[in-house]
């Protein structure tokens, strides 16, 4: 673990964590189906063979995880809505309560609207999906806004795109290719139509998390190169560019559905300004030319026949999920940011970052963490205007097709008893936080 001190970060600077709405909530019956619960529900597509029909139970605990985040003492706690539940009698009620207790706890409440557990009837194929999600947006606000200052559209897109479209490794388990690619269209078209719709209800801090990491091409040879700015276009760019400047990357545009006035007028409410800009980043991906059969980040088997290969980032630690350790690639990827979107970034905020690792004395947890805390101050000091840091993860909890195999938490839950215990690291970063308020030295 380092011992230097931490650097400070800019006065306001917002120190929280995250957790999404499916991986703990549970209460499972007390809500819609998402198409997560018919997905866990096939054999074979959590490792595990496990649900989150319990997960942590935060339903009925959530109390005590204010109580956790309080003595915490963060400044913020990025939690998701589940639009099944607030589809369902009383669902909202939940979400008034959860906010209501961090209110009184001094803990900010950040809502992510969309963490990709999409009421069962409903799909992203559809064009009408995104007007519903803005409708959706507009009942939450009108709940909550009172209360809840700042909010997030969607998580990560691009997983969803990806994983449960293209691969069909997530729900709902398509395996569609680049036949996914409305499925990308339809979530920016959601994003910006609920932005325009919080921005209604009085909102006035809205943003999204999109994940990101650098893109190292495996060598220098032209079709290493190739193949790393297609993979930078599909991870970097195709969610990035329609929301910050209102086109799509290069050649992207075409392939989306509609005609080409069609997706110009979809870029316009795309591209809504932000009042910031969330990223999610764990890790770079290595990348190179095809080479028949591939293997993706996190194990993922790649169908044959697509334009790269993910190759594996040699001599680095690696966490429990076998994703490397690469603090600075945190650095690079802001300042790259700023520098390919220079006015356009708004001020940015690391909505998720964190590292799955076994045990209670969870040291590499936290030289995984003070390492990218450090990494990201690095950006500031090269310009970047970072406004918050939020760890992934909270809790222990439901890791999507890994199942609770994969534990991300700074809090340790034993999924039989569902006893909370605060691990190393929980007591780490409530140093972290503490040692930041303290008034600077000389
Ligand atoms: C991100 C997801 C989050 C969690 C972490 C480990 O991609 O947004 O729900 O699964 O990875």
């Amino acid at each position: 673990m380092a011992t230097d001190a931490m650097p400070r970060f800019p006065d306001g600077f917002l120190w929280g964590v995250s957790t999404s709405a499916h991986q703990i909530e549970g209460a499972a019956g007390m809500r819609g189906p998402s198409v997560w619960d018919a997905f866990t529900a096939e054999p074979g597509r959590v490792k595990d063979g496990s649900t989150a029909a319990v997960a942590c139970d935060h339903y009925h605990r959530y109390r005590e995880d204010v109580a956790l985040l309080a003595g915490l003492g963060v400044d913020a706690y990025r939690f998701s809505v589940s639009w099944p539940r607030v589809e369902s009698p009383g669902g909202l009620d939940f979400y008034d309560r959860l906010v209501d207790e961090l209110c009184a706890a001094g803990v900010r409440p950040v809502p992510t609207l969309f963490h990709w557990d999409l009421p069962a009837g409903l799909d992203w194929l559809e064009r009408d999906t995104a007007a519903r999600f803005a409708a959706y947006a507009a009942v939450v606000a009108e709940r909550l806004g009172d209360r809840v200052g700042t909010w997030i559209t969607l998580n990560e897109p691009a997983e969803h795109t990806l994983l449960g479209h293209a691969l069909g490794v997530h729900a709902p388990g398509r395996e569609l290719l680049f036949d996914a690619l409305p499925v990308a269209h339809h979530q920016l078209l959601a994003h910006g139509l609920a932005v325009r719709a919080l921005r209604a209800a009085g909102a006035t801090d809205v943003g999204i998390a999109n994940s990101h990491g650098p893109t190292w091409p495996a060598s220098d040879e032209p079709a290493d190169r190739d193949a790393a700015d297609f993979y930078d276009v599909l991870l970097n760019r195709m969610f990035s560019d329609p929301v910050l400047t209102g086109r799509y990357p290069e050649g992207i545009g075409e392939l989306m559905p509609g005609s080409p006035e069609e997706t110009d007028a979809d870029l316009e409410i795309i591209a809504e300004p932000l009042d910031w800009y969330g990223v999610n980043y764990y890790a770079p991906t290595r990348v190179g030319a095809p080479q028949g059969t591939e293997t993706g980040s996190g194990g993922v088997t790649l169908p044959a026949g697509l334009p790269f290969s993910v190759r594996p980032i040699e001599g680095r630690p690696q966490t429990d999920f076998g994703w490397p350790v690469v603090p600075e690639g945190l650095t690079e990827l802001l300042t790259g940011l700023r520098d390919r979107y220079g006015e356009r970034l708004p001020p940015v905020m690391i909505t998720e970052n964190g590292c799955s690792y076994e045990g209670l004395d969870d040291r590499e947890r936290i030289a995984y963490l003070d390492g990218h805390v450090r990494a990201l101050h690095r950006a500031v000091e090269a310009g970047v205007d970072a406004r918050g840091y939020f760890v992934w993860s909270l809790l222990d909890n439901f890791e999507w097709a890994e199942g609770y195999a994969r534990r991300f938490g700074l809090v340790h839950v034993d999924f039989t008893t569902l006893a909370r215990t605060p691990k190393a690291s929980y007591g780490w970063f409530r140093e972290l936080v503490r040692a930041q308020r303290c008034p600077p030295v000389g």
